[in-house]
């Protein structure tokens, strides 16, 4: 079966894609209101991708009525917003944030969440998150019509205690329990780990049964993707 994008509707094409393209990752964005006040609501159209600047990339979709959300407007306004990662214990929390709140309203507290600080940015961080990216913004672009992407610039990470080694900045991935999104509102754990040992040509290719072994407790000591 072949679908070419260029005869479906925009709805159809998300459909597809947020399907084929899982899980991913979710990052509930706090940003700052004009007031001060600290707005979080979740993005799945979301990634990191580079290490050197260190970059993360949202898309902001506009919401069904045509407005900006207030996530991308509080982007546009302050330059800064901070990714908060998503694991087993805030998945529910995530999922209150999601609601379309008045803009008076604090996702925060709805969703019994609090914060703290930024090391290098105005724009709080979510306590209960496990890992927290501060971003400073690299760019944000209004694509289409009714779609914003923004480029963040990663400045720092905060991680739960006894998440990351300070010394040798390993993550603990038994301690670390990441949700990923699969279509619409299901989701998945990330706890059924395995590994892959990526053979070096020509000796690894004698025998690509010993390519795979169970369970990692940290993450790749090489550090390549
Ligand atoms: C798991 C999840 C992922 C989402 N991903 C996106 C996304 O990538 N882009 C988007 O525009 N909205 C996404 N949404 C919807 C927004 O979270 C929702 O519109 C929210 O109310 C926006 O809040 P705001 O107006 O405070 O920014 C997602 C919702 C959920 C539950």
């Amino acid at each position: 079966m072949l679908i070419d994008f260029e005869k479906i509707t925009p709805h159809q094409r998300y459909k597809l894609l947020t399907a084929a393209v899982v899980p991913r990752p979710i990052a509930l964005v706090s940003t700052l209101t004009p007031d001060g006040a600290v707005n979080a609501a979740p993005f799945s159209f979301f990634n990191v991708f580079s290490e050197d600047p260190a970059l993360a990339i949202l898309g902001l979709q506009h919401a069904p009525d045509g407005s900006i959300k207030h996530t991308t407007r509080h982007i546009l306004d302050n330059g800064e917003f901070v990714i908060n990662l998503v694991d087993r214990q805030l998945a529910e929390a995530m999922a209150v944030c999601a609601a379309r709140f008045p803009a008076d309203v604090s996702e925060i507290e709805a969703a019994g969440l609090s914060v703290s600080s930024s090391r290098h940015i105005k724009t709080p961080r979510i306590t209960e998150a496990p890992v927290a990216l501060e971003c400073r913004t690299w760019e944000i672009r209004q694509i289409t019509p009714t779609r914003h992407l923004a480029i963040g610039e990663i400045v720092a990470l905060s991680a739960r205690d006894g998440l990351v080694d300070p010394e040798t900045l390993y993550f603990d991935m038994q301690a670390y329990e990441p949700v990923g999104r699969l279509v619409a509102n299901t989701y998945c754990h990330t706890d059924d780990r395995f590994e892959l040992t990526v053979p070096t040509w020509p000796d690894g290719f004698t025998d690509t049964s010993q390519t795979q072994t169970n369970t990692s407790t940290h993450t790749s000591p090489t550090g390549k993707t």
